[in-house]
């Protein structure tokens, strides 16, 4: 069978690419965003912050940094598909270049896969394909493995499932055990905030091409 032809997604020019994130509790990826946008040679800005739940620290830290911010929760909606399609319009209006889910713990649904398909970057606090969905670092602690870490990641149709743009490697220690994972868990955020900034601005200021499941950053 032939392979699926390449998907470009270029720089955005002139100016810096436009991030909307959404958070569901601390926030700190996205303060790391936030911090690492106030250098314009960044190149991205973030021109919105999204949630799915009132009274969280991500929602501060976009308040405190001056962004606009919107909150959709699933239980004022009729339906998920009915959550989808407000989701998906209140980024729509930003016009985002990329979207970033940054602790968003939420699974995106098919109206929003495909309006953003190719340009929503996850981290998921897990060495994908092992362990996926909402208990990456308890459930390859709980498995026994010896290193774990982080993955960003292009968010397809599937659960952590899309192409894998960069990873960070951990390790876990005996003493990981006895806390139910919160020591491990600091430590894998520590690499990640870096390289969710690495991949996004590298992603804002380069573009990048989807290939074979590879995808590929210009140098
Ligand atoms: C991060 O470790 C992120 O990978 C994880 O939630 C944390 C959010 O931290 N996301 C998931 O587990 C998604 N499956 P933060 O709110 O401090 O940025």
């Amino acid at each position: 069978m032939a392979a699926a032809p390449a998907q470009h997604f270029p720089p955005r020019t002139p100016g810096p690419a436009r991030l909307v994130v959404l958070v569901s509790g601390s926030g700190t990826n996205l303060q790391a965003l936030i911090d690492a946008v106030a250098d314009p040679a960044y190149g991205a800005g973030i021109i919105a912050v999204g949630a799915d739940r009132d009274g969280i620290a991500g929602l501060e830290r976009a308040g405190k940094a001056g962004l606009p911010t919107f909150v959709h929760r699933v239980k004022d909606f009729r339906d998920r598909a009915d959550w989808d399609r407000a989701l998906t319009a209140s980024v729509a209006e930003y016009q985002p270049d990329l979207v970033v889910t940054a602790g968003f713990m939420k699974i995106l649904g098919p109206e929003f896969v495909a309006a953003f398909a190719g340009r929503i970057v996850n981290t998921h606090p897990a060495l994908l394909p092992s362990f996926p969905g909402a208990h990456g670092v308890t459930d390859a602690l709980a498995y026994g493995v010896r290193v774990t870490g982080c993955t960003v990641h292009l968010v397809d149709s599937g659960v952590d499932t899309g192409p894998i743009i960069a990873q960070g490697v951990v390790e876990v220690t005996d003493a990981d055990h006895a806390d139910g994972g919160e020591a491990l868990h600091e430590r894998i955020k520590t690499v990640e905030r870096k390289l969710l900034v690495d991949v996004v601005g590298r992603l804002a200021r380069e573009g990048h091409r989807i290939e074979d499941r590879k995808v590929w950053i210009p140098a």
